[in-house]
């Protein structure tokens, strides 16, 4: 491929080649040059095809700012100049677009730039993903998780100042959308025994320089610190203090990171006065002390250095001091107590320091990971970061290091499966044209070390467990003894030696071909390292402190869980945990950053050809530039290629019917793709060239929006289309309804109009018949009436003869009869009721009959009333005689009688018969009573009242004492001869007297009573049947009385009136009685 052909600005510009599978002519030699000459104008980053090479620059490059992550952002992985922002946007395109689980697998020496390689790739993407408070705040954590993570696991080594010092893989965590959700760090293996010790140049974890730098004064007398490295002998003298590292500033930044990633005050207080106890640790020494029994025994020299531990860890300091001075075995049930010697005394110390440092890093790790772990349940995508220590070769390699290459052995043999040896063997399995490129596969290494029979980690444990002594040396002899004939494997044996002659390597020394060179490993401590032990005694004193985290720390020190199993060694668990995290990235798909170091002084601008190419060559990159160059690009099956981009062939959109190759070839062949860009595997698609892909991504995404937009606009026309013709329904219904109402309304109208014209026809016709009618009837009528005229003129022309002399007046009577005959009839059936009160009569229907009309209503009245009185008994025929008689006397006479008509004339008001209290005045009379009343008596002296018993018989008026019944006057009713009253409505009235009678002696009476018209009138009766004669019933308002001689005049005149009805008298003078009356 000629470079002139490309024109994308990958090239444009270009210092040297930006994807090394471009260059030409290919060799180690042009490779490392064009390393160079990029390296030297700053361009620290190179492709072989997806894979990113780095090469550390050892100085701030302005290539990280904001402004670059907006450059790289949703750009094609090949359009912009190599940069490891390039790789993390594609990684994090894909993981949120395609939904694939991401890995970033950045490997390389140490010091070659892996850490900072990956705090890029996870800035980058905090900085492209999601925005929102919330998302803000997990992204903060996350990355705040590194300033924590790296004080406590990061020193200062030969090769870098910033040495990862333990292994650390990340897993971000993202929803759907790709904003992170949160994250889960997993670490391995500390480099612990750099707490007790350090070798030459070399720091201790920086957290110790940083709280003694940057504490506060208080925070140190707290933590009875002192503020001087060369106090403490855990920190290694020499290199205290490191050029360009700030440990004041960076303590702070620590201090600042805890708080965001949500560490409470008193969790970092708690992890601080860890970090003191462990410092202070180092500073207890034991000095010998021989018993008499002759065992050694040491014993602490400065107890104020312990008494000070024991403060910050909340422990008994009896209970650590006897901890380091004796050690329990339990054998067979059975606990032996041995002291220990100075020696052991200084291995429990440093073990416990080792101990205390590590599982607080572990439970750091921890309390993180509860900090950052994704709050939900929702299905997570997931990129994960590792960043695990590189390979490392130093002077003295010993346990660590030689776990350290194995890691690094077991990423390379991912490297190689999934770039060199799985591509290949693809190639060759889809049948495609291939021819082999040889490369080392160092899985033999990994064998020689992993081995579960005959591995060195195998080895190691065997001898760990092993009954009988047990040392580094036996151990050494064993590996003499399985390795001796492995290819990789090196040492000086004893016996048979295959190496014997090679005297560069010592006794106790090992050495492996790794794929990155040749280590060589010290077995002095190796089975120390790998048994990880720590006095049982020690662990359980730790437990027993009341430092909360510190007791967390030590769970196996519970006596109620201890166990008597051995823990797994260092090195089988190291082993489990890579294999878990190698299961774990397979997977994933990968994306790989390879870190090359250009020189061992750490220094910008110097690019040591020698070094790079060693890397260069141990990392297998010419390998994968061949594999590279020769392969494709991109594979892919032929049903998930067909799904991508079907839509951009007319024939495979939107339905292929038949078999998917066969639809990837349609489509490509539609595209025009020339036919050396791909070929066709057995199951998938090979895609020479990235720019290929490139190409049909562009196509792809403006098919996309073509099509974006036409289901849009198909949507909107469907939409429309529903809506409209929804309208159009409700429309027409509408219209209907309201056309119906309309039509309904002026048929009715109609309706009505027609019925009228109809009935005013009908009517018309109706009378015009009537009329005919009618005029028929009158016709015939008259005709009739003519005809019997006529006939009757005939008739009487013809009987004249006849009837000439009383044929007249016999016609009259005989007519006369028999209208009388129905008057008479119609009368009997008309007569009115028999109430003599009624007064209708039938009308009369003659005039003729106008006398005797009027006659039979007299006599019919007269009957009825005959028939009426004949009902009546004796006494009411006298009472109707007694009304009778009081109208003919005083009806329109005397005001009074008006009232009385209603009264009924009882007679007998007192009862007197029956009474008891007139028993003896009803005794004294003795014919009937007819009348008994109380009337007021007037005096005839003053005009006043009293009341008296008026009696009235036959032929008496008896006047009574109304109290006592005394018989005042018997007068015979013979010597009455008149009554006066006046016209008014009084009840006054006079009698008189005869000249001359015994009664008349006193002169004649005045009485009033209510029951004026009754007395008088049964007087009357009583005087008419008696003498058969009437008395006078003078009626006038001014009367003459006969008071003993002298005449008076009664004289009524009107005036208010006092008591009631009552007129009220009042005797004038001589002549004159006034009475006054309403
Ligand atoms: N991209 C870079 N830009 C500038 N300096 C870098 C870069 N990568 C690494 N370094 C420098 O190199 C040092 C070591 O890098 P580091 O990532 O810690 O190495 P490793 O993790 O591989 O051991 C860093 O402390 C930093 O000074
Ligand atoms: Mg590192």
């Amino acid at each position: 491929m000629a470079k002139s052909e490309v024109k994308t600005s990958l090239l444009d510009n270009m210092i040297g080649v930006g994807d090394s599978v471009l260059l030409e002519p290919l060799t180690e030699d042009t490779f490392l040059e064009n390393l160079k000459k990029r390296f030297d104008h700053c361009e620290i980053y190179t492709y072989i095809g997806d894979v990113v090479i780095s090469v550390n620059p050892y100085r701030p490059l302005p290539i990280y700012t904001p402004a670059k992550v907006e450059e790289y952002r949703n750009r094609n992985f090949y359009e912009l100049s190599p940069h490891i922002y390039a790789l993390a946007d594609e990684a994090y395109r894909s993981l949120r677009d395609q939904d694939k689980d991401q890995c970033i697998l950045i490997t390389g020496e140490s010091g070659a730039g892996k850490t900072e390689a990956s705090k890029l790739v996870m800035s980058y993407v905090a900085a492209v993903c999601g925005k929102g408070t919330e998302v803000n705040q997990v992204k903060e954590q996350l990355l705040q998780s590194n300033p924590v993570l790296e004080a406590f696991g990061n020193a200062k080594t030969v090769r870098n100042d910033n040495s990862s010092r333990f292994g650390k893989y990340m897993d971000i965590e993202f929803d759907f959308k790709g904003d992170p959700l949160g994250g889960v760090i997993s670490n391995y293996l500390l480099e612990k025994s750099r707490v007790v010790k350090q070798p030459r140049g070399e720091r201790n974890f920086h957290i110790f320089y940083q709280l003694l730098s940057g504490g506060s004064d208080d925070l140190l007398k707290q933590l009875k610190l002192e503020r001087d490295f060369n106090h403490y002998n855990y920190l290694g003298q020499e290199s205290a203090e490191v050029n360009g590292i700030d440990d004041a500033a960076n303590f702070r930044t620590v201090k600042n990171a805890m708080q965001i990633v949500g560490f409470m005050d008193d969790e970092a207080e708690s992890v601080l006065a860890v970090v003191a106890a462990v410092l202070k640790l180092g500073n207890i020494e034991f000095k010998p002390e021989s018993r008499v029994n002759g065992m050694d025994e040491s014993r602490i020299q400065d107890k104020n250095g312990l008494k000070e531990i024991c403060e910050l860890l909340g422990q008994d300091q009896a209970v650590l001091e006897r901890a380091f001075s004796f050690r329990t075995v339990e054998a067979k049930q059975e606990k032996v107590s041995t002291t220990l010697n100075v020696a052991q005394a200084y291995y429990a110390r440093d073990a416990l320091a080792k101990n205390l440092y590590n599982r607080l890093f572990t439970w750091l790790v921890n309390r993180i990971n509860g900090s950052i772990k994704a709050q939900t349940k929702v299905r997570k995508k997931v990129m994960g970061v590792l960043d695990i220590y590189g390979f490392e070769i130093f002077e003295n390699n010993s346990f660590e290091q030689f776990i350290i290459n194995y890691c690094n052995e077991k990423l390379q043999q991912i490297f190689i499966e999934l770039t060199l040896k799985e591509e290949q063997e693809e190639y060759i399995k889809e049948g495609i044209e291939w021819t082999h490129i040889e490369y080392f596969n160092n899985a033999i290494i990994c064998e020689l070390i992993e081995n579960n029979t005959n591995g060195i980690l195998a080895m190691l444990d065997e001898e760990c467990l092993r009954p009988g002594t047990v040392s580094d040396e036996t151990f050494l002899e064993k590996l003499n003894q399985v390795c001796a004939v492995h290819e990789r494997f090196e040492s000086r044996m004893s016996k048979s030696s295959r190496f014997l002659n090679d005297t560069s390597l010592p006794h106790n020394c090992f050495r492996i071909q790794h794929y990155a060179g040749k280590v060589m490993y010290h077995v002095a401590g190796f089975v120390d390292k790998n048994n990880d032990l720590l006095y049982r005694d020690l662990s359980q004193a730790m437990w027993k402190t009341n430092h909360s985290l510190v007791k967390s720390l030590f769970p196996e020190g519970n006596p109620a869980k201890m166990s008597l199993k051995r823990p797994p060694t260092a090195g089988s668990q190291f082993r489990a945990s890579v294999a878990t995290l190698m299961k774990n990235l397979l997977t994933k798909n990968p994306n790989y950053i390879r870190c090359i170091k250009p020189n061992d002084q750490k220094a910008p601008l110097i690019f040591s050809e020698a070094l790079v190419r060693h890397q260069i060559n141990y990392l297998g990159l010419m390998e994968n530039v061949y594999v590279r160059r020769a392969g494709y690009a991109f594979k892919q099956p032929y049903d998930p290629c067909l799904e991508r981009y079907k839509m951009l062939c007319s024939q495979t959109w939107p339905h292929w019917r038949h078999g998917a190759r066969d639809g990837v070839e349609v489509l490509l062949t539609e595209l025009r793709i020339p036919s050396e860009e791909f070929s066709y595997g057995r199951s998938k698609i090979f895609i020479r060239n990235p720019r290929t892909l490139f190409k049909l991504e562009d196509q792809r995404k403006h098919r996309l929006e073509y099509l974006a937009t036409l289901i849009q606009k198909i949507y909107r026309g469907w939409k429309c289309r529903t809506n409209f013709l929804l309208m159009k329904k409700s429309q027409i219904i509408i219209s209907a309804w309201t056309k119906r109402y309309f039509q309904q309304k002026k048929y009715l109208r109609l309706k009505m109009v027609t019925l009228r014209i109809q009935s005013y026809i009908r009517g018309w016709k109706a009378r015009k018949l009537l009329r005919e009618l009618k005029h028929q009837k009158r016709c015939v009528e008259s005709v009739t009436t003519i005809a019997a005229y006529w006939r009757g003129t005939q008739v009487r022309r013809e009987y004249r003869k006849f009837f000439r002399a009383n044929a007249g007046r016999k016609i009259y009577e005989f007519t006369i009869q028999r209208i009388m005959q129905k008057y008479f009839l119609d009368l009997r059936n008309k007569l009115p009721p028999l109430s003599p009160t009624e007064r209708s009569w039938p009308v009369r229907p003659y005039l003729f009959l106008d006398g005797t009309h009027t006659q039979l209503r007299r006599i019919f009245h007269l009957w009825r009333c005959k028939k009426y009185r004949d009902q009546f008994t004796d006494q009411k025929r006298t009472t109707y005689e007694e009304k009778l008689e009081a109208s003919e006397l005083f009806k329109d006479k005397k005001a009074l009688y008006t009232n009385s008509v209603q009264q009924p004339f009882q007679g007998d008001y007192l009862e007197i018969s029956k009474n008891p209290k007139y028993q003896k005045l009803n005794g004294a009379v003795e014919e009937k009573i007819l009348l008994a009343d109380v009337v007021n008596k007037i005096n005839r002296a003053n005009g006043k009242g009293t009341p008296r018993i008026f009696l009235l018989t036959k032929s008496n008026f008896i006047i009574a004492d109304q109290k006592s019944g005394q018989i005042k006057s018997n007068i015979p009713v013979m010597d009455i001869t008149s009554v006066s009253v006046s016209k008014q409505t009084d009840g006054l009235f006079a009698v008189h007297l005869k000249e001359g009678s015994t009664a008349a002696s006193k002169g004649d009476f005045l009485f009033t009573s209510d029951r004026l018209i009754e007395i008088i009138t049964k007087l009357y009766r009583i005087i008419f049947s008696k003498t058969n004669q009437k008395i006078a019933v003078e009626i006038n308002n001014e009367f003459l009385v006969q008071f003993n001689q002298d005449k008076v005049c009664v004289k009524f005149i009107q005036g208010a009136q006092k008591n009631g009805n009552l007129p009220a008298c009042k005797r004038k003078n001589n002549r004159l009685l006034e009475v006054t009356v309403p």
